[in-house]
């Protein structure tokens, strides 16, 4: 091609001495897949930059997403604690309502499929609209968010840095979010240290991984290690509640199915001794309690998953773990906690 087609506009400029604004230019942002995970999820249509990653942490932390700049999403989501919140069974909104679901932490997301504990949402650019509307979370409309935020100029600047845009919208703040918590990365605990050949584990904790991904305790089949991500992305029953006192529909409410009831999304396990109390209600405070609620095998109903093989209902109920097996089953758990995701400072406040 000719090369004078390409210097014309610069030429031009020159001439006409206005203020040719150049376009902005955006970095591509470096994602590192950790060793031993399956390649994440990043859809074609919102690539991460590194000014979009920087632009969505900036809004996560900022309360100008709320009504009344009262509530930021990290208000719920806070790092120290695997991005849940600070050990409330149900979070609090802006209102001071309280909800009826266990915040989710925020681990690993750019791998996930679905969102929510009822996978509501299908796509992280999909889920961010929900928190800022939400009456018992933010509580604010749209339009009172894109005109505070039109109404700043540093935001005006970000966005038109890693969008091009000049007026902003709700669609390109959950970009901006998506993009953010796709970063968000934990790949560095002492496990995968162990996978890596780096650390050996203790005696405790070889027995909790044999346990973990065994027959034995069979957490594995749902809680996923192999693909890296402790979870498999599916939704499961794993045997909570009997049909009475299933109170919460959980995926049922989202396909109208009678056979989702009660299922509910397979969390990650990664850093759970932070992201406490547990399960999609907060039932249980500590990892004790869960492993006693596996251990005993759970309830029977008419959705509990095949994998829950030992219900009171069954012929065979209960793990019948020892009281040392628990024990090395938490110290195992435990290896999944990843001291340096918890101090990344790249998620943390801007
Ligand atoms: C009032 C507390 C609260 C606030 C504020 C809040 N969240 Fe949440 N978040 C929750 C709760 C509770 C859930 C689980 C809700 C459910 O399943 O119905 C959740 C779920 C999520 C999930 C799903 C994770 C998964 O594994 O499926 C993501 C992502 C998320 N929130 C991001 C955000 C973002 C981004 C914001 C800000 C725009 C935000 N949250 C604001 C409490 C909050
Ligand atoms: C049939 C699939 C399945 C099996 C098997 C299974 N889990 Fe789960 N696990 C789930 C589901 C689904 C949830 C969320 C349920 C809910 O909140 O209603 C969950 C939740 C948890 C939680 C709480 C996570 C959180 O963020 O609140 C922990 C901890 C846990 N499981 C550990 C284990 C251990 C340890 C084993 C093995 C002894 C195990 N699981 C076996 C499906 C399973």
């Amino acid at each position: 091609m000719n090369k004078r087609v390409f210097l014309l506009p610069g030429i031009a400029c020159m001439f006409l001495f206005t203020s040719c604004e150049k376009e902005p230019t955006t970095t591509p942002y470096n994602f590192q897949v950790p060793v031993g995970f399956i390649q994440p999820n990043i859809p074609a249509n919102n690539p991460m930059t590194v000014e979009g990653v920087e632009l969505g942490r900036k809004l996560f932390y900022d309360p100008i997403l709320s009504k009344n700049d009262a509530q930021a999403c990290a208000d719920c989501h806070t790092q120290t604690y695997g991005f849940t919140d600070d050990g409330l069974q149900f979070s609090i909104g802006v209102d001071g309502d309280v909800g009826n679901r266990n915040s989710m932490a925020i681990i690993n997301l750019a791998w996930g499929t679905s969102f929510f504990w009822d996978g509501r949402s299908v796509d992280l650019e999909h889920q961010v609209f929900g928190p800022v509307t939400n009456p018992l979370e933010m509580n604010t409309t749209w339009p009172e968010v894109e005109a505070k935020l039109n109404a700043n100029a540093n935001y005006k600047a970000l966005f038109k840095t890693a969008f091009n845009i000049d007026q902003i919208d709700s669609v390109h703040v959950s970009k901006a979010i998506a993009q953010f918590l796709r970063s968000i990365v934990s790949g560095n605990s002492k496990f995968d240290k162990f996978v890596r050949s780096e650390v050996s584990l203790t005696p405790s904790e070889l027995n909790g991984l044999t346990i973990y991904n065994t027959e034995q305790g069979d957490c594995f089949h749902c809680h996923t290690l192999s693909n890296g991500l402790a979870t498999d992305n599916s939704f499961k029953n794993n045997a909570l509640d009997d049909d009475a006192s299933m109170t919460d529909l959980g995926r049922m409410a989202v396909t109208g199915l009678a056979s989702d009831k009660g299922k509910f999304k397979v969390p990650t396990l990664r850093n759970i001794e932070l992201t406490a109390p547990y399960m999609h209600d907060g039932r249980f405070a500590t990892l004790e309690e869960v492993v006693n609620h596996y251990d005993m095998g759970g309830v029977p109903s008419s959705t509990v998953d095949p994998l829950m093989k030992h219900t009171s209902g069954s012929a065979n109920p209960g793990l019948n773990l020892s009281a040392q097996d628990k024990l090395d089953l938490i110290a195992f758990l435990k290896t999944l906690t990843d001291q340096d995701f918890v101090n990344n400072t790249a998620y943390g406040h801007p």
